[in-house]
């Protein structure tokens, strides 16, 4: 039984891993033809060096190892190196165990190929019909569990409680001389703490995306996973009057305590938007600036995110984030354990698959910058987890092309 469960599960792992256009022709591409001057005749898996599989076919290279990553942590390709060459190739074992899987699979009767699913019976009954892709589906539950973890930090008030045990991105809340200890270890000075109004500063952050953004006054700002509304307000008074800051949260209990934090602090160029950052709730073309601080790490569909950000951006709009990065793989402990994926490590992603998925989506001027010192706060989020050895925060900043500078 467990080892149907683990053959189900990795099977999973690789159609996933294939959802995707670039990787699906990617693993065409190494299992169909031989590359130039070798023989398919050989039993063993044909050979490709990473650069020229980059030359033959249309993507760059860093999208291209982005994507081999991928296939390999799926177990679906091999990698390795050979002198200065990356080799990758796909084990026949491999294609053995997808075709046997395919041959396993029950043909359809030809009478029931044209009926909608609802009439159709399955072996196991009536099939249940969902019009939701197994992936969007596995991305909303990753994310109520996510949001099930801020709401109670967000209702959580004078008592330290929080999701992840430490003093940690969604650690404490309401206690004020806690997180201002945090909050200036980030890199926020005093006189920032004491602008905002009182409750907004809730010690969830990883760095200051303000003191990257270089906001101007009259700018449109749009901070992705706002919390309490902590950015959002020191954004709102470099912006002035003429600009406007909009935050945006997937937490109903967040918004709700942002926007009564913006009551209390009577700002007029702030408002909060109850959406996830994957699918904001922003017409295109609106932000000169873009800000998150330590939201991104936790999302389950990075791509999507970076896709959705160009969408809302001007032309020449900027990326000004501060988060939570992976320098080396994670274990699978540590991507599987709910608590650190809610306290901002065990869903972060490696620095260059961030780039790569950034670049892809058509930014440029992309710059992701470690900030080493970081660990020092980031060792007490969990503590016994050794999370320093993996991840760190870091500031990332992009242009979207397309304007007068064209994004250069
Ligand atoms: C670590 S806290 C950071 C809050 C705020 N940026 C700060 O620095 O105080 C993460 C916030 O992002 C929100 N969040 C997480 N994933 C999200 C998603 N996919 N879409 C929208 N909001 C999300 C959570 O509800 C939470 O309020």
């Amino acid at each position: 039984m467990s080892n149907h469960r683990n053959d189900v599960d990795s099977f999973a792992a690789q159609f996933k891993a294939l959802s995707n256009p670039h990787r699906l022709a990617l693993f065409r591409r190494l299992t169909s033809c031989c590359p130039p001057g070798t023989s398919c005749s050989t039993e063993d898996a044909v050979r490709y060096s990473v650069g020229q599989l980059g030359a033959d076919i249309d993507i760059s290279i860093s999208t291209l190892s982005h994507h081999l990553k991928e296939l390999k942590r799926a177990g679906l390709v091999q990698m390795a190196r050979k002198g200065k060459q990356v080799e990758c190739w796909v084990a026949p074992q491999t294609l053995e165990q997808l075709s046997a899987f395919f041959a396993e699979l029950p043909a359809q009767p030809k009478d029931t190929r044209n009926k909608p699913m609802s009439e159709q019976n399955t072996c196991c009954g009536t099939s249940a019909v969902t019009d939701k892709s197994p992936s969007a589906a596995d991305h909303d539950a990753y994310r109520q569990s996510v949001r099930e973890k801020y709401s109670q930090v967000a209702k959580a008030n004078n008592e330290r409680q929080g999701c992840g045990g430490g003093t940690s991105c969604c650690g404490p809340t309401d206690d004020g001389a806690i997180n201002t200890l945090i909050s200036t270890r980030l890199g926020y000075s005093q006189a920032d703490l004491d602008l905002v109004p009182s409750g907004a500063d809730m010690g969830l952050g990883c760095g200051n995306p303000k003191a990257i953004a270089a906001l101007k006054s009259s700018e449109t700002v749009v901070d992705l996973g706002s919390g309490g509304g902590f950015d959002c307000f020191l954004a709102a008074r470099e912006v002035g009057s003429s600009g406007r800051v909009i935050g945006v949260d997937m937490t109903p209990d967040m918004v709700s305590k942002a926007r009564a934090n913006a009551l209390k602090g009577r700002y007029e160029n702030v408002e909060f938007r109850l959406g996830e950052i994957e699918h904001l709730p922003i017409a295109d073309v609106t932000a000169d600036v873009i800000i998150s601080n330590c939201v991104i790490n936790l999302s389950p569909n990075k791509p999507q995110v970076f896709r959705d950000a160009f969408r809302v951006l001007k032309p020449d709009g900027r990326l000004a984030i501060s988060d939570v990065v992976a320098t080396v793989e994670l274990p699978e402990e540590m991507r599987n354990d709910a608590g650190l994926i809610a306290g901002c490590t065990g869903n972060a992603a490696l620095i260059d698959d961030l780039e790569a998925m950034m670049r892809e989506t058509g930014f440029e001027q992309i710059r992701i910058q470690p900030k080493d010192e970081s660990k020092e706060f980031i060792k007490d989020w969990a503590p016994g987890h050794n999370v320093t050895d993996y991840v760190v925060s870091a500031t990332i900043e992009a242009v979207k092309p397309g304007g007068c500078g064209g994004g250069k």
